[in-house]
């Protein structure tokens, strides 16, 4: 710190003066013929207490007996209160601090006037001391920080006022510029008004984007250009006001879902889900789906607000086994952004199989070799998977069995030989069961009839019949019954008896026997005697109506029984004429003597 002491002869007329009232100005008139000088110095304000301003004596040319003589002191002038006369040594010295602000304010220069008076002569020297201004004071905002709201949309070149500094230093260390901390959105642009007040506004250089930055914090630094420096700073709170600028985004690009068929109304299938960078309304969302098919939407619903996905109908695998929704996302600014709902839906075993009969032949023959096909049926189960594998059999035991050929054909085959005798009449359940859990089946009953084949020849129940008939019958009188069995069925089993021809004593069998071809009654040809013949011995046919027929033969004993009906006759001596026979008898015969 130096300072400097300034001589000014003559009396001085300071702009400082002017303001003085009108008594001031007569009273220095009075007193003017007494000056003898004017001293001006100049000290830098804030000197500590004590500090030289000047040597008073020696810059008047007075000793310091002339001082003590003179009794000098200050007497008048503003501001005395921080000088002091240190008349011992004539020196003139700070007796209180001095602040230039405090004094001058924004006055340039700054200084204060007073007299020295000496009596014994009288004498009278004006006092002027400058004070030069130091950098005491930093350059000040009124407050601590200012607040601003601006839209994101707010367009580059917009300019925002910023709060001026007062430096109450003067000059250099006046307030200086303005800094605006670094930031990518504002410059700083620095004017200066008529009276040569600095201020600064922000200029918009960079759109703002809320999205990026909600908010930003900035300082302005007003500088002065004393040395050391000294600065303030005040506090810029910049809050971005959003603009419908973003759309909303889904975020997937692509949803998936399975459902489960015949699910019940209202079962949830899945959440579409967009954000949207806005805030307020802005950011409200809203789903939809869009040009949808009206089954669509018959099947499923989107919660408008949720994203939350339901069906509202039933859903058939059968009918479709995935759908695809647009769905849709649209904020309050009407942005909207797109997604795809893939939706799988899961089969449920919920058909059974059905059975149709292509061809199915009834009767079938009893002599149809194992493997003769019977029937085709086709099966089908609309679900797929383990739900529409089928397969099929026969329930119980039956001589047939189900041969896969191709998919969803099956045969109904014979396993072995047929007998209609034994049974002649099946009926055979069919089941096709599919492999869900749990499984559907289905069945089908069909009736097979075994139809004949002439395989029994008649069958009589004895080898031999044998009967008696008294002698002297009436011809055509029945003699017996012959019954043969044929398990066939209607023509095989219809029974000719037929009477085999052999000859009997020279002639024909038929000429003492006949048989009834339909009713096997063996009737007598004629009426027997028993002293012509004892016994009859024929064979019986028995033949079916198959082709070629088959036959047995059975072996009839007919014998003859005898009746009183001849009357003993004398076959010796033979008769002659009349009744008398005569017997020579010699008279000598003896007893005993044969007659
Ligand atoms: C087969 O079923 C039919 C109809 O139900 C019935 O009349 C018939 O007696 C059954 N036959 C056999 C051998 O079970
Ligand atoms: C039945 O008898 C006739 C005549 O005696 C004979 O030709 C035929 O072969 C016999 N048939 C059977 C099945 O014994």
């Amino acid at each position: 710190m130096s300072f400097g002491i300034t001589r000014y002869p003559g009396s001085g007329k300071w702009p400082f003066c002017c303001g003085q009232i009108l008594l001031h100005l007569l009273f220095f008139c009075y007193i003017c013929h007494f000056v003898t000088g004017h001293m001006r110095y100049s000290i830098p304000e804030e000197m500590k207490k004590g500090s030289l301003i000047g040597n008073v004596a020696q810059d008047l040319g007075l000793d310091l007996k002339r001082l003590r003589s003179g009794r000098a002191r200050i007497v008048s002038g503003e501001s005395i209160q921080y000088t002091e006369l240190k008349a011992d040594k004539g020196v003139l010295v700070v007796k209180e601090r001095i602040d230039r602000e405090q004094l001058c304010g924004e006055t340039t220069p700054c200084s204060f006037t007073f007299e020295m008076i000496l009596e014994n002569p009288m004498e009278l020297h004006q006092i002027t001391v400058e004070i030069t201004d130091i950098n005491d004071n930093s350059p000040t905002f009124k407050r601590d920080s200012m607040h601003f709201e601006i839209s994101e949309t707010a367009a580059v070149g917009a300019r925002f006022p910023l709060a001026t500094a007062e430096d109450l230093d003067v000059g250099f260390n006046g307030m200086k510029e303005y800094f605006l901390s670094d930031n990518d959105n504002f410059i700083l642009k620095q004017h200066s008004n008529a009276e040569g007040k600095k201020y600064a506004e922000m200029v918009l250089q960079k759109p703002l984007d809320r999205e990026a930055n909600p908010s930003l914090s900035l300082k302005l630094i007003a500088v002065d250009g004393g040395t050391p420096q000294r600065s303030g700073t005040v506090n810029i709170n910049v809050a971005v006001l959003d603009a419908n600028d973003n759309a909303p985004v889904f975020n997937q690009t692509l949803y998936k879902a399975t459902v489960t068929e015949n699910a019940l109304k209202n079962t949830y299938v899945t959440t579409v889900n967009a954000s949207d960078a806005d805030v307020g309304a802005n950011s409200v969302v809203t789903y939809y789906f869009s040009d949808l098919s009206s089954s669509l939407g018959d099947l499923f619903k989107i919660d408008e607000k949720s994203g939350v996905i339901l069906t509202t109908g039933s859903i058939d695998f059968e009918k479709d086994k995935k759908f695809e929704l647009q769905m849709h996302a649209k904020d309050h600014g009407g942005l909207t952004d797109t997604t795809k709902v893939i939706i799988e839906v899961v089969d449920v075993n919920d058909n059974a199989p059905a059975i149709s009969v292509m061809s199915f032949t009834s009767p079938v023959s009893e002599d149809s070799p194992p493997g003769t096909t019977i029937g085709i049926i086709n099966v089908k189960d609309l679900d797929s998977g383990d739900n529409g594998q089928v397969s099929c059999r026969i329930e119980g035991t039956a001589p047939f069995k189900i041969r896969t050929n191709l998919k969803d054909y099956y045969s109904l085959i014979t396993d072995s030989v047929l007998d209609r005798e034994m049974i002649s009449e099946y009926n055979i359940t069919v089941v096709a069961k599919d492999s869900g859990a749990p499984p559907l089946s289905a069945q089908r009953i069909f009736n097979i009839k075994v139809s004949d084949v002439n395989d029994n020849a008649p069958v009589f129940p004895k080898s031999v019949y044998s009967t008696f008939i008294t002698e002297n019958n009436s011809p055509g009188v029945s003699v017996l019954i012959l019954k043969a069995n044929d398990p066939d069925e209607n023509q095989n089993a219809r029974i000719s008896y037929i009477l085999e021809g052999k000859n009997i004593a020279g002639s024909s069998v038929s000429e003492y026997v006949s048989v009834n071809v339909e009713t096997g009654v063996v009737l007598a040809g004629r009426s027997f005697d028993y002293e012509q013949i004892k016994e009859l011995v024929f064979v019986v046919k028995a033949q079916d109506g198959g082709s070629p027929p088959l036959s047995s033969n059975v072996t009839v004993k007919l014998m003859i029984q005898d009746q009183n009906d001849n009357p003993p006759q004398v076959l010796y001596p033979v008769q002659t004429g009349g009744s008398m026979v005569a017997e020579m008898v010699p008279r000598s015969a003896d007893v005993g003597y044969l007659v």
